[in-house]
């Protein structure tokens, strides 16, 4: 066989014979008793890529069968070591940021699509600052003011939108239908821009805001978080698309600034007041990458959990009709009519409280939360260790990542954990009353990393809204324009589900319903 014969054999033989040392070597080499066990991968670099991002929830059990509460795969090139359950949670949450890191993590993914100088661009100090100021523009008298606003849009929506026109019109017991996301997904936006962005926002809701705002979020995919610089057209059309919305949003803020005192109860009004610890204002460009940060912050997480919930309300006519009649119960009229609701109203009404929670539960929007190693930190021995008197060490330059969607359908926490049942969370000694307990009790261990003070709640099984310093801010203001959405669709109609409940698809940055997502509705009443 002459030598170039034999060369090209080798060549075309390399991947299987790479692919088969790699497999030997994991299965031979001697393994580092200090680090965590790394799962069994085929592909060197690619590593359990394909396994996570398909179905990242049954990668993880299936690991935890295998490896125990913590282990590492290795997603293209990077070490990532998962710590499940809630302790997993507490170590990788309430970690420290100059050890376990969230700027590190994420920059590449978000700074493109938020803007320079905020959030993961600045350091972590700042970045807590920012978040007491974004506070300050969901105080509870903005929350207020939120309530009828949001049952507007609503009602405007579902009173001239063709997916809600087309039926029901002619008979009050034809059925219509609609697909779930896309309808969220409008609303959302919709009542978004009217409360927390502000009326000059909600104007300017056409074509040319929608499709900025697709460019920048086409720059927000699982892709753009493993590869920041490709040379394709969809981060070309991101970094132009921020240029764009910033210039946009400049615009109004020195608009506001111009026409001086601003009593609007929406972001860019408390924002404009805000100064640094040092005194120094917030820049007009800081205010506008802020506001591009909310929204994309808020619009898939409010759409995905506002989809779900309605899909379960519509597969359980049960519940759809004790959300009805909670409301009739609540806000009734003396002339059969429902009177509108106040935000303290909102916050006492258990059927809703409770389906608002089991969404969240079973379809947390984010799977993954992930900080960058930047010291070798010990895994505490009660979350996991390799002997009796070892610990495990994460090294330096690793990721960590914890996933409070097993913690919340973990079947040795939760029982019939797959099931959405909302009953769970009315029985005041149940696991849903304890575990929320932990996660959010009013009276229970506060901390303030910079930003006010928030509930510990880094050991609880629940933790939708994540925990410690990167904790959300944006859950009052989720919950306000959920419980809104959801009461202002159920008084006006009845859902059924067309197909059972869709599985997640885990191919976006946040977990949605795959296709088909159609849902059928009845209007109670011609209005
Ligand atoms: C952080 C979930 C709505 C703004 C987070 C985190 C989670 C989360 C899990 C923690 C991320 C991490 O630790 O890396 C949700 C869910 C929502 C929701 C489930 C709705 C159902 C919103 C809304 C806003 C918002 C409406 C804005 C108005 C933020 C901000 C952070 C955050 C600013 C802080 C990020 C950090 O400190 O690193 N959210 N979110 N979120 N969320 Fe939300």
């Amino acid at each position: 066989m002459s030598n170039t014969r034999l060369a090209l054999i080798a060549l075309i033989n390399a991947p299987v014979i790479i692919i088969l040392l790699n497999a030997v070597w994991q299965l031979i080499a001697p393994r580092d008793p200090s680090k965590p066990p790394t799962v069994f991968h085929w592909l060197p670099i690619i590593g359990s890529a394909v396994g996570y991002g398909n179905d990242p929830l049954n990668f993880f059990l299936a690991c935890r069968e295998k490896y125990g509460d913590v282990f590492t795969f290795i997603l293209f090139g990077r070490r990532v070591t998962v710590a499940l359950g809630a302790k997993g949670n507490n170590f990788v949450l309430g970690g420290k940021s100059t050890v376990l890191n969230a700027e590190d993590a994420y920059t590449h993914l978000t700074t493109p699509v938020f803007g320079k100088d905020v959030v993961y661009d600045v350091p972590n100090e700042k970045f807590m600052e920012q978040k007491r100021f974004v506070k300050v523009g969901l105080s509870t008298e903005n929350l207020r003011a939120y309530v009828g606003m949001i049952e507007d849009e609503v009602d405007e929506y579902m009173n001239t939108d063709a997916n809600f026109r087309v039926y029901g019109m002619n008979d009050i017991n034809d059925w219509g239908m609609f697909d779930v996301v896309s309808v969220l997904q409008e609303i959302t936006i919709l009542t978004a821009s009217r409360t927390l962005q502000g009326k000059e926002v909600r104007s300017k809701l056409d074509k040319t805001f929608s499709q900025l705002y697709n460019d920048l979020d086409g720059g927000f995919t699982p892709l753009n978080f493993l590869f920041p610089n490709l040379p394709l057209e969809s981060y070309r059309r991101r970094d132009r698309a921020n240029v764009k919305m910033t210039e946009f949003y400049v615009d109004i803020i020195q608009k506001r600034r111009q026409a001086g005192a601003d009593s609007d109860h929406d972001m860019i009004a408390a924002l404009i007041k805000q100064t640094y610890r040092d005194g120094t204002p917030l820049k007009d460009h800081e205010i506008a990458h802020i506001l591009i940060a909310l929204l994309m912050a808020g619009q898939h997480t409010s759409s995905a959990t506002g989809s779900w919930a309605l899909l379960h309300i519509a597969e359980n006519p049960d519940v759809g009709e004790a959300l009805y009649q909670e409301q009739v119960k609540h806000f009734g009229t003396p002339d059969g009519n429902l009177r509108s609701m106040t935000y303290e109203e909102l916050r006492e009404l258990p059927v809703l409280d409770a389906v608002i929670r089991e969404t969240l539960r079973l379809h947390p929007p984010i799977h993954s939360i992930m900080r960058y190693v930047r010291d070798d930190v010990s895994v505490p021995p009660s979350l996991a260790a390799p002997s009796k008197d070892g610990v495990f060490v994460v090294p330096k330059g690793y990721y960590v990542l914890a996933s409070p969607s097993v913690s919340q359908m973990d079947p040795r926490v939760w029982k019939d954990a797959q099931r959405f049942d909302v009953s769970r969370w009315t029985d005041p000694d149940g696991v849903a009353a304890q575990a929320f307990k932990a996660y959010a009790d009013e009276n229970g261990e506060k901390i303030d990393y910079g930003f006010g003070a928030v509930s510990k709640g880094t050991e609880s099984p629940y933790q939708p809204f994540g925990a410690g310093r990167h904790r959300c801010i944006g859950e009052q203001f989720a919950y306000l324009q959920l419980g809104t959405l959801i009461s202002t669709m159920i008084r006006k109609v009845e859902l059924r589900l067309k197909d059972p409940v869709p599985a997640h698809n885990y191919h976006t940055m946040i977990v949605m319903p795959k296709k088909p997502r159609t849902i059928l509705y009845r209007r109670r009443k011609f209005d």
